[in-house]
This record gives C-alpha cells, sequence and structure tokens, in this order.
C-alpha cells in the first residue's frame, strides 16, 4: 500500500546510510533548505555571514532575506572555491557563520575551515548543492560541518526534478530544525509517538520536497552509482580528447584528481571573455550548447548595495572565462567524441 509518505521514506532509506548520525530533511529545493538553516540560526539584522562570491544567489539570499550583510570572499584558482587564506580577514565580531561551497562538487578543505570556525565560536555550513557523490576524507559532502545541503533540482546530476536535501549534523540545532520544517509544529514528536498530537510551538513553513518529487528521486537514487559512473566516463574522454590542446595552454582543465568524482560538470577556463565568446559562438553553430555559470555576487546590483568583498580578481575571471561542455546523462560516446573534435577544429584551424 501507498501510504502518505511512502516515497520520502524510502529515500530517506537510501539516503540515510551515507550520512550515518546525521539528521535528514528532505525539502523542495536547496534553497529551501538554506532558508531553514539561517531561520534557525536566528540570523538577523546586523549579522555577518562569509561565504564566496562565485555561487548561486539562494546561498546568500537565505541570509540576507533575515538582514544579514554577506561578506563576499574571493576564490582560489584551482578549485574555484573560497580562498581560505582570506577568511580570518573577513572575520569580525558580528560574524555568525562561514558557508563553504564546494564549487562543482570538488570540496574545499573542511579540516581548515572547522579549526578557524571552533577558534572563532562560528557556525560552519555546507553548500553542498552539487556535490551528491563527493567525498572529504571519506565522508559524503554536506554531512561534515554543522550543517549542509544538496540540491536535487533537474540541473543536478542526480535529481527529483526538484528538491533539495537539509543536513543537520550538530546535534544541537536538530529540534528547532524539525519544528521550522514542519511548520512550525512539533508534528515529528507526534509522528514518534512521543506526543498525542502536535501543535504549534515555532514559526515555520512549508517546506518538505512532494511525493511525487520524492518518486522522482527515489528512481534516480537507485541507479545512482551508473549515472555518476556514466558521468566520469564523459569527463574521462573530455580529458584525455582535449588534454593537448591544454598543454599547448589553450585553456586550464579540470585538475585530472577532480575527474574522479562525480562529475557534476565538466568545464574549461578560456584564456578571455572574448575567447570564450568566439569559442562558444562556433560550438554553438555545431548545434553543441556551453553555458559559462555563475555572475560574482559581490559585484551584481544587490551584492554592491548590501554586501562587501575581500580578494583581487579571481572571482570576475572565473566568470568570464569559464565554459561548461556538455554534461548529462544521456550523452552518448558519439556525441562527446563529436564535442571534442569540435573543439579541437577550432583551435587548431
Ligand atoms: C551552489 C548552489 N547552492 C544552492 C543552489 C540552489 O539549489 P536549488 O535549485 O535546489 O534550490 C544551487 C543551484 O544551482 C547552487 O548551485
Amino acid at each position: 500500500m501507498i501510504r502518505g509518505k511512502h516515497f520520502s521514506n524510502l529515500c530517506y532509506e537510501e539516503l540515510q546510510p551515507h550520512f550515518l548520525n546525521s539528521h535528514l530533511l528532505l525539502t523542495h529545493s536547496a534553497t529551501g533548505a538554506l532558508e531553514i538553516i539561517a531561520h534557525a540560526l536566528d540570523i538577523k539584522n546586523g549579522d555577518e555571514v562569509i561565504l564566496p562570491s562565485f555561487t548561486f544567489v539562494s546561498t546568500v539570499n537565505a541570509f540576507a532575506s533575515r538582514g544579514a550583510t554577506p561578506v563576499f570572499i574571493d576564490i582560489e584558482p584551482d578549485r574555484l572555491n573560497l580562498d581560505i587564506d582570506l577568511v580570518e580577514r573577513a572575520i569580525t565580531s558580528k560574524t555568525r557563520a562561514i558557508i563553504a561551497v564546494h564549487y562543482a562538487g570538488h570540496s574545499c578543505d573542511l579540516n581548515r575551515l572547522k579549526k578557524i570556525c571552533e577558534k572563532h565560536s562560528l557556525v560552519l555550513i555546507e553548500d553542498a548543492a552539487m556535490s551528491f557523490g563527493n567525498t572529504f576524507e571519506g565522508k559524503q559532502l554536506g554531512g561534515i560541518a554543522d550543517f549542509g545541503v544538496i540540491s536535487f533540482d533537474v540541473t543536478k546530476h542526480i535529481s527529483a526534478v526538484q528538491g533539495g536535501l537539509l543536513i543537520v549534523n550538530n546535534e544541537k540545532y536538530k529540534i528547532r530544525t524539525n519544528n521550522i520544517y514542519h511548520i512550525g509544529t512539533n508534528r515529528s514528536d507526534f509522528t514518534k509517538g512521543i506526543v498525542p498530537y502536535y501543535e504549534w510551538v515555532d514559526v515555520g513553513s512549508k517546506y518538505q520536497m512532494n511525493e511525487l518529487n520524492a518518486a522522482f528521486l527515489y528512481d534516480q537514487l537507485k541507479i545512482k552509482d551508473d549515472i555518476i559512473q556514466k558521468r566520469k566516463t564523459i569527463s574521462k574522454s573530455y580529458f584525455s580528447g582535449l588534454k593537448s590542446l591544454s598543454e599547448l595552454e589553450h585553456f586550464l582543465m579540470m585538475n585530472e584528481s577532480l575527474i574522479d568524482s562525480n562529475i557534476h560538470e565538466f568545464y574549461l577556463v578560456v584564456k578571455s571573455e572574448e575567447d570564450r565568446h568566439k569559442l562558444s559562438a562556433f560550438l554553438n553553430e555545431k548545434g553543441i550548447e556551453s553555458m559559462f555559470h555563475y555572475i560574482p555576487l559581490h559585484s551584481a546590483t544587490k551584492g554592491k548595495e548590501i554586501g562587501r568583498f575581500i580578494g583581487s580578481n579571481e572571482t570576475q575571471k572565473a566568470s568570464e572565462r569559464l565554459l561548461r561542455l556538455p554534461m548529462h546523462n544521456e550523452l552518448t560516446e558519439d556525441e562527446v567524441e563529436y564535442i571534442i573534435q569540435t573543439i579541437r577544429t577550432y583551435y587548431e584551424s
């Protein structure tokens, strides 16, 4: 019999082994999961949060919408993650949290960040939106800091069409996040039989993943290893097919050690914005869609109005030069070869 939360429960069974003692809540999006975190931390006017400028707007909105000042940090050029050398310079008496975004699913150095957070009594949050299937020291990303979020949006490699996961690792926040998630009620105590009925105990909202999305996600979770394996194979083909062009310094490629990961995306960093524009237009003419990625938050309209920035121009450079090649679960070997040959033609002619 299919009961109310049948598919969500099946998803929890699939996901829990990746997170051991963490408390998991399936949400309608990673955006929603970030909002629950900001709420649970009582983020308010005057608080500051530290995050990389090279990220999606959801990372900052959850905190800015509660009045926090975003302090944007530049990225390091290797993995395009926040530059940890700059983080301590950004900390003030108002800082409440650091949000570490694992860009393209590739981990930040969480040991260093944890040490900084312990020293300054800050909360560490992992925006692992792109990281399902990737680890840091053997642990699934999102399951290591105080909180983590993962996205199961249609743009992600494992998808619920639309969906997300909140991972609560710090025991201290488990009850509060539960109540916020359940529209401000103690419904989860009721479900466990701890109370005879549930009632309004906090302010919350409706963050749950719906059962249609959970049904879709469950199917994807069952074949997640095949999906990830396929993406690894594609990225290895891209890597070996484009290596010689990268050696000729036409562009930088993702570090070879990053190929053996969940492969949320495969990107090149070309020499200039103009070069990216030309290459992208050439690929487009040949029927190949390639995409840029984030526009720096610190120089965006809202970022300039309410935030501040620490660093130089690495975020700007990545934003202008990064090009994502096609990467999806339906891509065939022939198509990958065609994309490689088209890029070779562009640079060799
Ligand atoms: C780094 C990052 N955080 C959060 C999100 C938001 O995820 P969702 O679409 O599930 O709300 C995204 C979406 O692409 C993202 O890239």
